[in-house]
């Protein structure tokens, strides 16, 4: 090199440690011996690290999302609802960054997903346990969707001390009963929500006086945003899946996409749907 040419850029000069013997460094902190090795295809097919990392990193933003939705209960129990309201917007936006996702794994077409389905054996999203929590917590509990789980004790043991809780929408309503509206607690907290009356005379009360109930106007839109993404993602996944394998039956025993259009009429908060075409 002559002295003209010149000198490569050095972030050392700028104070930059360039040096982590014996130090704590990115990867150390973040974990990422573990996380980067964490993906182990079983088939030679270019497409099955995709599928992996998809899965993987929709199963991290779905940690955050539990991560967020227990907090945001815990303070919406407390009273305390304006920090809920910025954890319940964190999770609308982990949702519509899953929804964002789906356009990464759109890329794969049926030929290359058949190149390696059969290795998946009969292993299915239908099994995530942090989805079917991430549904118990808000409230959509089914006793039977914990059977997937049986072989997996302390996962089926968390779904089940979790339908004991009030979900995430109990606690709303016991914040609807706290600022002083007629909202029974129900009898059964292990079955998803239906529409109840009192809860949506309540909602009433509510939407058509903004300016007087305005934290309970804005916490009763966080849970229809939430909603609203979640049924984007329900939406994008049965599209998806549609354009993937057709009308198969799903590796994990479903009907396929017939069974994921049902999941489509799932409702998390009837009450707060319902009461818009009352206004
Ligand atoms: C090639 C891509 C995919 C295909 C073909 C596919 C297919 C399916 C099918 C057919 C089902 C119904 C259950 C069954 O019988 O297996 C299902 C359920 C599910 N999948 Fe996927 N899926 C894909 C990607 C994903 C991704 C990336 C995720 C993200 C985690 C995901 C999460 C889920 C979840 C959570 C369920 C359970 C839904 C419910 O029970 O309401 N899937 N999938």
């Amino acid at each position: 090199m002559n002295d003209n040419e010149p000198k490569p850029y050095d972030p050392a000069t700028e104070g930059a440690r360039m040096s982590f013997q014996g130090r704590m460094a990115y990867g150390d902190y973040l974990g990422l011996g573990d996380l980067l090795n964490a993906q182990h295809p079983l088939s030679d097919a270019h497409d099955e690290m995709l599928f992996i990392i998809q899965h993987q990193t929709s199963e991290l933003w779905m940690k955050l999302a539990l991560h967020e939705m227990a907090a945001a209960r815990r303070a919406i129990a407390e009273g305390d609802l304006q920090p809920a309201f910025k954890m319940l917007s964190r999770v609308a936006r982990i949702m519509e960054q899953l929804n964002d996702a789906w356009d990464v794994l759109r890329t794969m077409t049926p030929s290359e997903y058949t190149q390696f389905r059969d290795i998946l054996g009969e292993s299915s999203g239908f099994q995530s346990h942090q989805y079917r929590m991430i549904e118990f917590v808000a409230g959509n509990r089914n006793m039977a969707m914990i059977g997937p789980h049986e072989h997996r004790p302390d996962h089926a043991r968390a779904l089940r001390d979790e339908v004991a809780k009030p979900s995430l929408y109990d606690t709303v309503l016991a914040r609807l009963a706290a600022e002083g509206f007629d909202v029974p607690a129900r009898d059964r907290l292990d079955v998803a929500h239906q529409p109840d009356a009192a809860a949506r005379a309540a909602w009433l009360a509510v939407y058509r006086d903004p300016a007087r109930y305005w934290e309970l106007y804005e916490l009763a839109e966080k849970l229809v945003d939430f909603e609203d993404y979640f049924r984007r993602w329900r939406f994008n996944h049965v599209t998806t899946v549609e354009r993937i394998i057709g009308f198969k039956r799903g590796s994990g025993g479903t009907s396929g996409v017939a069974y994921l259009r049902k999941m489509l009429e799932v409702v998390l908060f009837p009450d707060l749907w319902e009461l818009r075409t009352e206004l």
